[in-house]
């Protein structure tokens, strides 16, 4: 695992969007794996900024999401389809066809995880993952539990991660379920990028980085990935 610790989270963008733009100009059909949530907001807001520039295109990029809420409809303000939208892929020049984000609408959960695994895997999996991670250790939606996901499956969230989540639910009530790639998922991409920002990270990742590697704490299996950057601000970093 590679730990970068960086001054400011403007600087620490720049330094994910400088990953994103390695892996893009090398494999311009680069598959990408993304995440919502506030940790990657200002990343995608670079990578807006170098595509406006004419320093990198999505034209021939497909990407993965990583997660969905379930029961909660597309369009609404906060499903992840819709962050998606706002944040990245209506200002730069990817194909909507290239986009993939899991259907938590769909009639038969197991089918359409099933379906989604095997849209990753007939792509040639993820390039390039960039994950955030949750105040228990959670990447994806995978909470802390005795035993490793593996594929895309659905899953109640936590109590914790309700709790961190409902503040963006203001006028409606926050989804109890959620589909989401698994831990065996994630770990297939050929790379991995976490972004962490601020104290309330700081406990998970001191666990990420200096515990066991534990379904406990989903994140500690980046320990064992080949290629693992996690980039941290220095409250996120205060306890390693
Ligand atoms: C989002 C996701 C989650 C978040 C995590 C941190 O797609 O998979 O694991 O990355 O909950 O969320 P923020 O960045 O809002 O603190």
């Amino acid at each position: 695992m590679q730990i970068r610790i960086i001054k400011n989270e403007t600087e620490l963008a720049c330094a994910a969007a400088d990953i994103f733009e390695e892996t893009i100009t090398n494999k311009p059909n680069a598959i990408l794996g993304l995440a919502t949530g506030a940790s990657p907001v200002l990343t995608y807001k670079e990578l807006i900024r170098r595509y406006e520039a004419g320093l990198i295109s999505f034209k021939d990029v497909i990407t993965f999401n990583l997660d969905e809420y379930c029961d909660l409809p597309r369009d609404d303000k906060n499903s992840y389809f819709t962050f998606m939208q706002e944040n990245l892929f209506k200002k730069i020049n990817i194909n909507p066809e290239n986009v993939h984000i899991e259907d938590g609408n769909a009639e038969n959960f197991d089918a359409e995880a099933k379906a989604y695994d095997d849209k990753i895997a007939a792509a040639g999996y993820v390039d390039l993952q960039l994950l955030g991670i949750g105040t228990n250790g959670h990447i994806g939606f995978n909470e802390p539990a005795d035993t490793f996901t593996e594929g895309t499956f659905r899953i109640r969230l936590s109590e914790s991660t309700i709790r961190a989540n409902s503040r963006y639910f203001t006028d409606s009530k926050m989804p109890e379920y959620a589909l989401t790639m698994g831990v065996g998922s994630i770990m297939k991409a050929k790379k991995i990028l976490l972004i962490a920002t601020g104290e309330a990270k700081a406990e998970a990742i001191y666990n990420t980085v200096k515990g066991p590697v534990t379904p406990h704490c989903p994140a500690s299996i980046l320990q064992t990935h080949p290629d693992a950057v996690l980039l941290l601000d220095e409250a996120a970093a205060e306890r390693l």
